[in-house]
């Protein structure tokens, strides 16, 4: 008989690259470890870390912090850093926490079964940024997961003044279509429904490779995969939004009405500033012709507010652009400034409550167009891919393809499976609907 598995305990932190960074690492642990919710009877505890601000990062030092104690109770847990802030990081986390055990990088997924056998014997980091696609793909999907996440390139070479991305991610790679197309074959085959494509920049997904491909040209081959409902990708950058994609909209059955597409700011000035490519008009030029090529649309975005420099009259600029591009949704931030990064030298940096002051009226804006958005949903009857059951429970869960969470009561064999709703009410953050049959 097979040794009895140890126990694997793992907290993410951050974006959708890295849940699915997460879930390879417990594949690739998968021969030794097996998950636990109780991080109590770990002998393994991997903290997966986000970079992107200060605050991501603060988060993840002070839950460091607070596992000293397990670690005095449990002293043959091995605790390991993964993610961007080991990327980051590196030696000078083992030297900050003393009783960690373990550093990896952003490429050192696949060596973690060694790594942590290494960190048995003595105290380890792992930060080199390989060459080439660092990954291999994924071939289990555990039972009952409809929404899966595939990441098809990793890193960023756009330099954007203000992110630490492409240090911690390293040079943009994008990994072969057949072999993309295989882990959404595996997925399928497991009775996956929902497709997530993942990458920094995936509009230039394909460039690098032996045979250049276009990232328009992965989308119609995987659209034609028999089983795929439905198709999704994050992250655009708007630069690189070509025409052909834009068509894609209106011509790929599968790919959802939805697309993020980070602004960042509505300033000429600012988006010179943080070296985004783009102008505020070819910005809105290029969502006029989503619109015109998908009415039914929904548009995301991500948001900076107190970029260095910004003044009262580039922050009127970003209201000005929520409102001509008609986000249905956002995110937005107050800029932190990030180790290496250009911006972080900028002179000019915007004073703290000057940057909360405009995060609070920008918020307020982006909140009332989110609800106004919701409402226009309501009494219309749409496709919802069940995903779960709700958080505050006792009822049904999933989205629509424009992406706005839906809950409703119904019958939990429905979970997994596509339904027609009518919704009912609208709120901020989701919808109300009413089950109305099976697709
Ligand atoms: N400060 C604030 N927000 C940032 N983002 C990236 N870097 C920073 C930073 N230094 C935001 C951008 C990006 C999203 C993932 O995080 O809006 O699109
Ligand atoms: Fe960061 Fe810009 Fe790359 Fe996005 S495109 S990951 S914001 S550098």
């Amino acid at each position: 008989m097979a040794a009895p598995k140890k126990k694997l305990y793992l907290r993410t932190f951050g974006c959708q690259m890295n849940v699915a960074d997460s879930q390879q690492m417990a594949e690739v642990l998968a021969d030794r470890y097996e998950l636990t919710s109780d991080p109590e009877e770990a002998d393994l505890y991997l903290i997966n870390t986000c970079a992107i601000r200060r605050k991501s990062e603060h988060k993840v030092l002070s839950l460091l912090g607070s596992l000293r104690d397990l670690k005095r109770r449990r002293p043959h847990l091995i605790l390991g850093v993964g993610g961007c802030v080991a990327q980051q990081e590196g030696e000078k986390l083992l030297a900050a926490v003393p009783h960690l055990d373990l550093v990896f990088g952003t490429h050192g997924i696949w060596r973690l079964p060694e790594l942590v056998e290494r960190a048995h014997a003595r105290r380890t980091v792992e930060v080199d940024l390989l060459e080439g696609y660092p990954g291999r793909r994924r071939r289990s999907w555990p039972p009952g997961v409809v929404q899966g996440y595939i990441t098809i390139m990793q890193g960023c070479d756009n330099f954007c003044s203000f992110c630490v991305v492409p240090y911690v991610r390293g040079r943009e790679v994008s990994r072969p279509p057949e072999d993309i197309e295989a882990e959404v074959r595996d997925f399928l085959a497991a009775g996956g429904k929902e497709v997530t494509l993942l990458g920094q920049n995936v509009n230039s997904y394909g460039r690098g490779l032996p045979e250049p491909v276009t990232f328009r040209q992965l989308l119609n081959r995987l659209a034609a995969l028999p089983g795929l409902a439905r198709l999704r990708f994050a992250t655009s950058h708007p630069k690189d939004l070509s025409d052909d994609l834009i068509a894609a909209f209106g011509e790929l059955p599968p790919l959802c009405e939805h697309l993020h597409l980070p602004a960042q700011s509505g300033s000429d000035r600012i988006l010179r500033a943080m070296n985004r490519g783009y102008t505020r008009k070819e910005y809105l030029e290029k969502v006029a012709r989503l619109r015109r090529v998908c009415p039914e649309l929904a548009l995301s975005t991500d948001l900076i507010v107190g970029f260095p420099g910004e003044t009262e009259a580039d922050f009127r600029d970003t209201l000005e652009l929520v409102r001509e591009a008609g986000f249905e949704a956002a995110f937005s931030f107050k800029y932190s400034p990030r180790p290496r990064t250009r911006a972080a030298d900028f002179p000019d940096q915007v004073p703290e409550e000057v940057k909360s002051d405009r995060l609070g009226r920008l918020q307020a804006l982006l909140g009332e167009q989110t609800l106004a958005a919701h409402r226009r949903l309501v009494r219309r009857v749409g496709e919802v891919l069940v995903e779960g059951e709700s958080k505050r429970g006792g009822e049904l869960s999933g989205r629509l393809r424009t992406n706005q969470v839906v809950n409703f009561a119904g019958p939990r064999h429905l979970l997994g499976e596509l339904v027609q709703v009518e919704i009912t009410a609208a709120h901020p953050h989701s919808l109300k609907g009413r089950w109305v049959r099976e697709a």
